[in-house]
C-alpha cells in the first residue's frame, strides 16, 4: 500500500488557491487562514480579492493578492511562480476557479468550447506545471482540483463544462500516476449544488436558473408519469465545502471526495450501468429541457 503524504494545515502551510475571489475559493483561503496558512489568492477582479485578502487578515492569515487570467498560459505561469517567490515554496495548490455554461450541443459554439476549455482544463497545466518541480523537491505536496459531479456524470445543456469537467478527473488521475511515491498527492473534489455566484455568471446564460426551474418541471413530470424523481442532493455552503476540502488534505486516504450525500453513488451507477441512471434521470433531464427551451 503506498504511503500517503498528510499535509496538516497551519502557520508554515504555503496554498496557492486560484479563483479565490469568491464561492469556494473564498471560503478555502478563510478556512485555511484559521488554521495560520499563508494563502495566494489568483483570480481576475482585484477588488475582490482585496475583501478576501482583509478577511483571511482577520481570520490569522497571511494573503497575497494575484490578478491574473488564469486561462491565459503566460499569465497563469506568471501569476502562480509570483506566488511560490512570495511566500517561499508551496505546500498546496487549489486548482478551484472555474466556469459554468449554458448551451444545447449544437448551439455549443467555438468560443464557449475553447474558453470552458482554457480555464476549467488547460490551465490545470498551467498551474501544476509550476508547482510540481518545488513540490516533488520537497517530496510534499498536494494539488487539489476541483472538478463537479459533472466530472462524474451528465446533465443536458451545459455539455462544454461536462466535457472540460470530465477532462479534470482524467487530468488528476494522470497526474497522480506521474507521482507514485514522490510525496506529493493529487485529489479531486466533486461538489454537486454549492451556494455561490456560479450559477449567475455562467457563458450562454444563468445556468442556475435553468436547474432550478428545470428541477420544478421534472416534480411535475414524474408526477405524471407516476414514477419516482432521482434524490437531488440539496444545495451546501462553501464554508461546507472548504472544511472537506481540509479535511482532504489532512486525511488523504481518498483522492475522489464527493461532497454531497448520494453522488458516489450516482458517479458509481453511471460507470456499471449509465443507461438505468438516465431511466432515473428522465424526468429531470426533460424537465431541464423544457426550461432551456423557455429560457
Ligand atoms: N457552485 C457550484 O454549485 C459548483 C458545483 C460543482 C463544481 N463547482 C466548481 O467549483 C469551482 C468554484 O466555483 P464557485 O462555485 O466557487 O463559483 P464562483 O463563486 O463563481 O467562483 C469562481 C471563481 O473562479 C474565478 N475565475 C473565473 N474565471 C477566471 C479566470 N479566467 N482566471 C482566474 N480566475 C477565474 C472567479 O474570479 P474572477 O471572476 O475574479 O476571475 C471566481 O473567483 C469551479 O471550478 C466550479 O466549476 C461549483
Amino acid at each position: 500500500m503506498a504511503k500517503r503524504t498528510a499535509i496538516h494545515i497551519d502557520s508554515s502551510t504555503r496554498a496557492i488557491i486560484t479563483g479565490a475571489s469568491s464561492g469556494i475559493g473564498a471560503a478555502l483561503a478563510v478556512a485555511m487562514a484559521k488554521r495560520g496558512a499563508s494563502v495566494a489568492l489568483l483570480a481576475r477582479r482585484r477588488e475582490r480579492l482585496e475583501a478576501v485578502a482583509e478577511q483571511v487578515r482577520e481570520a490569522g492569515g497571511t494573503a497575497h493578492v494575484i490578478t491574473a487570467d488564469i486561462s491565459k498560459r503566460d499569465q497563469a505561469e506568471a501569476a502562480t511562480r509570483q506566488a511560490v517567490e512570495l511566500m517561499g515554496g508551496v505546500d498546496v495548490l487549489v486548482n478551484n476557479a472555474g466556469r459554468g455554461n449554458m448551451a444545447s450541443v449544437e448551439d455549443t459554439t467555438q468560443e464557449m468550447i475553447e474558453s470552458m476549455f482554457a480555464l476549467n482544463v488547460y490551465a490545470l497545466w498551467y498551474t501544476t506545471g509550476v508547482v510540481l518541480p518545488h513540490m516533488k523537491a520537497q517530496h510534499k505536496g498536494h494539488i487539489v482540483n476541483i472538478s463537479s459531479v459533472a466530472g462524474t456524470m451528465a446533465f443536458p445543456f451545459n455539455s462544454a463544462y461536462v466535457a472540460a469537467k470530465h477532462a479534470c478527473t482524467g487530468f488528476t488521475a494522470a497526474l497522480r500516476s506521474e507521482l507514485v511515491e514522490t510525496g506529493v498527492e493529487a485529489s479531486a473534489v466533486y461538489p454537486a449544488g454549492v451556494e455561490t455566484e456560479w450559477g449567475d455568471v455562467t457563458e450562454g446564460g444563468a445556468i442556475g436558473s435553468l436547474f432550478f426551474q428545470g428541477i420544478k418541471n421534472s416534480r411535475k413530470i414524474a408526477r405524471e408519469r407516476d414514477v419516482d424523481l432521482a434524490p437531488l442532493s440539496p444545495m451546501i455552503a462553501a464554508d461546507e465545502v472548504a472544511q472537506i476540502i481540509i479535511d482532504s488534505i489532512e486525511n488523504p486516504q481518498r483522492c475522489d471526495i464527493f461532497t454531497h450525500n448520494g453522488t458516489l453513488d450516482h458517479a458509481v451507477h453511471a460507470l456499471v450501468d449509465r443507461p438505468t441512471l438516465e431511466q432515473r434521470f428522465t424526468p429531470v433531464y426533460l424537465g431541464m429541457r423544457k426550461s432551456y427551451e423557455e429560457l
